[in-house]
């Protein structure tokens, strides 16, 4: 499987996440103001689980969410592509959590359009975002990176949810 790894943007690099970065994964996961939108806050557990998932991610697609890093090396948060099923159906997705501290600033549009244009290079045909109805600020970054709202669905959670997608 390549190594793949979107182009660094004005402000942020990317790179794949491991096992050391589980103490600033679980404080992006366990922030109530991050997971505002989930059910609930992951414990350390769950965020050591979701380091797991990602790098089966990177080992059998090339791809999953990576660390986002500033100009000065801090951990901002993460964004990146896996495959989600939406009524039955399997669907590339650009996924994107950023610290508090770091919202606002046009980081998330930043990240997520570089992962667009990974998908698009390696010859992706469609990317979705699934939302939560109510989370305007993740809605307005998948505007911002050209994907349209397409479809309203209910999560496995019972959420009401958003697909917005694009042609690539
Ligand atoms: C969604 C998220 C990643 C956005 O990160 P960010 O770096 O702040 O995003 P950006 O600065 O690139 O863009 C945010 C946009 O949303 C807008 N926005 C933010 N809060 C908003 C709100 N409450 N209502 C309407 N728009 C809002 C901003 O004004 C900006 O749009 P603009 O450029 O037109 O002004 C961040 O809020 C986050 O991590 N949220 C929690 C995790 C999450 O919900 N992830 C998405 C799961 S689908």
């Amino acid at each position: 499987m390549p190594h793949l790894l979107p182009d660094p943007t004005d402000r942020l690099t990317f790179r794949r996440m491991g096992p050391d970065d589980l103490d600033e994964m679980a404080a992006l996961m366990g922030s109530p103001e991050v997971m505002e939108f989930y059910p609930r806050t992951k414990t350390r557990d769950e965020a050591s689980e979701w380091i797991a998932w990602n790098e089966r991610g990177y080992a059998e697609d090339g791809f999953g969410l990576w660390i986002l890093n500033d100009d000065s090396g801090r951990f901002v948060g993460e964004c990146g592509l896996s495959w989600q099923w939406v009524d039955g159906v399997q669907h590339l997705e650009v996924g994107y959590h950023v610290l508090p501290r770091f919202q606002g600033l046009g980081l998330a549009t930043e990240a997520a359009r570089s992962c667009r244009d990974l998908a698009r290079t390696q010859g992706m045909e469609r990317l979705i975002a699934i939302i939560h109805r109510d989370n305007r600020a993740s809605r307005r970054v998948a505007e911002k990176v050209g994907l349209v709202m397409e479809q309203e669905t209910v999560s496995a959670f019972g959420q009401p949810t958003l697909i917005y997608a694009t042609s690539l």
